[in-house]
């Protein structure tokens, strides 16, 4: 039987992170692996949702002849959290699919978080569990910066209004039968929402981050070791700040 999840005090929340890509974009390496400031960009991932109260397990999708040392990589990060490693598929809905059925079976909801995001807060993750358990499905988005333009041929084809254009991130939050459900159907989208819209489910948005971008080409990480850099300043200013003021008041 499904609970209702609204009223519910907690609420099981599985991730499920698919890292069985083959960073084609990318280039010659798995970036997944690449070092983002001393830690690989997939343990980035995985530490910002262990670090999450609302998360309660983690499934991994990874590449069938990577499995186990992705489960042992995991395992000597701290991530506590971690129930299965399982092979993905061709594409990444397959990648999807598969961590699906190997989630705990306590499983309500599920959040799908793209391994390629290393840069996600537990602040964001929490947020956007939190508005799936009211409603079942939602995902955060960023206001697109750019005039996107609808292009064919060469030929720009027309201008959508930028002022109803969103850029999806991850992760994405679903109760769990309605995104197998929304799987099993033909789905040929590049996230998870498409499928659940493709079912005539409203999707709910959240206010996303402009930091939570994902790795797809090398500049990409020079970008995410930028904002590494930012955060950690604004870190030691907030500490040095807080220690003059707790000398200040004796
Ligand atoms: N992914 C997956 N299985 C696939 C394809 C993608 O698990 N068959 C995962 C990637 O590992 C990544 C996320 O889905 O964490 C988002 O995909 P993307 O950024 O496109 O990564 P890749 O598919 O690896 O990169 P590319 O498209 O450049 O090959
Ligand atoms: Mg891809």
């Amino acid at each position: 039987m499904i609970r209702n999840l609204r009223g519910a005090k907690s609420v099981f929340c599985t991730a499920v992170v698919p890292a069985a890509g083959s960073s084609s974009r990318f280039g010659a390496r798995n970036k997944l692996l690449a070092d983002l400031d001393g830690t690989p960009v997939l343990i980035r991932s995985l530490l910002a949702l262990q670090q999450t109260p609302e998360i309660s397990a983690i499934v991994i999708a990874a590449p069938a002849d990577t499995v186990d040392s992705v489960r042992s990589l995991a395992l000597s990060h701290g991530i506590t959290k971690l129930t299965a490693v399982t092979a993905g598929g061709a594409t990444r809905a397959d990648s999807v699919r598969a961590a699906l059925a190997v989630t705990p079976d306590e499983t309500e909801l599920v959040a799908v978080h793209d391994a390629a995001r290393p840069l996600v807060t537990p602040a964001l993750i929490g947020a956007v569990v939190r508005r799936a358990q009211l409603t079942g499905a939602a995902i955060p988005a960023v206001p697109v910066k750019d005039t996107v333009k609808i292009v064919k041929s060469g030929q720009v084809e027309s201008t959508p209004d930028r002022g109803t254009l969103y850029a999806a991130q991850t992760p994405q939050v679903f109760a769990e039968i309605l995104l197998e459900t929304a799987l099993s159907l033909d789905h040929s989208g590049t996230d998870d929402a498409s499928a659940v819209e493709a079912m005539g489910v409203c999707v709910h948005t959240v206010p996303g981050d402009y930091e939570n971008l994902k790795i797809t080409t090398p500049e990409d990480l020079d970008l995410a070791r930028a904002i590494l850099e930012r955060r950690r300043a604004c870190e030691s200013d907030t500490a040095t700040t807080s220690t003059a003021s707790s000398k200040a008041s004796h």
